[in-house]
């Protein structure tokens, strides 16, 4: 049978912490990655725009063979995972249950905040996943639209980064949360400065982490030998994203192309 890869797709270069989690847990496995890089950021975006683009960028992993897809996208994850389920013939997980199932699971006075894209926290998705999940969870939620640009200007650790996330943040450490939720695909890449910020008395959950744990009950067992190939699609500015890449992936990207999404791939 034809080895059949792990298809991973994001609105750009932010949906590699999830690869690079998904990668460490299944070093055998083939990964095809789309970043959509021409029309980032989804998180402004109307819900119709993200399900229209999760869909074109869906199908395209699938004509690339891909036998599962993940969601990397926290805002796509939080109006597509059903929408596109219901029109795609292979499984689809996003990001938003198994995040908020660690979110459960971590917190101990039932009081968590949620962080996202303005999309992500408009649809409500994770207070939803987690009230579901319990009931007396109290969550609170904040959209940290600045968090993208200063991952993508590198500005990890930058003293600018500091004030902006104590901004953000001091109202829901005012709730007195006990659990973070990272919920965007470039949060993980500030969780030293969001530490310092929230305090040693605040968990920060890592929907990335959580996200490649649940592709194992997908995917049990292992499904091929030998090291994966890593393959990765863009669908625009390939220089960009290979510098932003082997900055977070800490590793050179050899196999990287640039595709313009055609009708084809997204007609039923
Ligand atoms: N990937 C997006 C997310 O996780 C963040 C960047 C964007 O707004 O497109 O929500």
């Amino acid at each position: 049978m034809k080895k059949q890869p792990i298809g991973i797709f994001d609105s750009g270069v932010g949906g590699l912490t999830v690869f690079k989690e998904i990668r460490r847990a299944f070093p055998h496995e083939d990964i095809v990655y789309f970043g959509d890089t021409a029309r980032v950021p989804y998180g402004p975006k109307s819900k119709s725009t993200v399900l229209e683009y999760s869909l074109q960028n869906a199908r395209f992993l699938m004509h690339c063979g891909a036998k599962i897809i993940v969601i990397a996208c926290n805002t796509s994850s939080s109006v597509a995972l059903e929408y596109l389920r219901e029109r795609l013939t292979i499984p689809v997980l996003g990001v938003i249950r198994p995040g908020s199932e660690d979110a459960v699971a971590t917190t101990r006075n039932q009081r968590i905040g949620v962080i996202g894209t303005e999309g992500t926290i408009r649809s409500k998705a994770y207070p939803q996943a987690i009230e579901a999940l319990l009931l007396q969870a109290k969550v609170y939620s904040q959209p940290c639209p600045l968090f993208v640009s200063l991952v993508e200007e590198g500005w990890d650790e930058h003293p600018v980064t500091r004030v902006v996330a104590t901004e953000y943040l001091q109202p829901l450490l005012e709730q007195d949360i006990d659990t973070l939720v990272l919920g965007c695909t470039h949060y993980p890449i500030l969780k030293k400065v969001l530490q310092k910020v929230v305090g040693s008395g605040v968990t920060l959950v890592d929907s990335a982490l959580a996200v490649a744990r649940q592709l194992h009950n997908e995917l049990p067992m292992p499904q091929s030998d030998g090291v994966g190939k890593d393959i990765f699609y863009v669908s625009d500015n390939e220089d960009k994203f290979a510098a932003i890449a082997s900055r977070i992936l800490e590793q050179d990207i050899t196999s990287l192309h640039r595709v313009i999404l055609c009708e084809s791939w997204f007609l039923a």
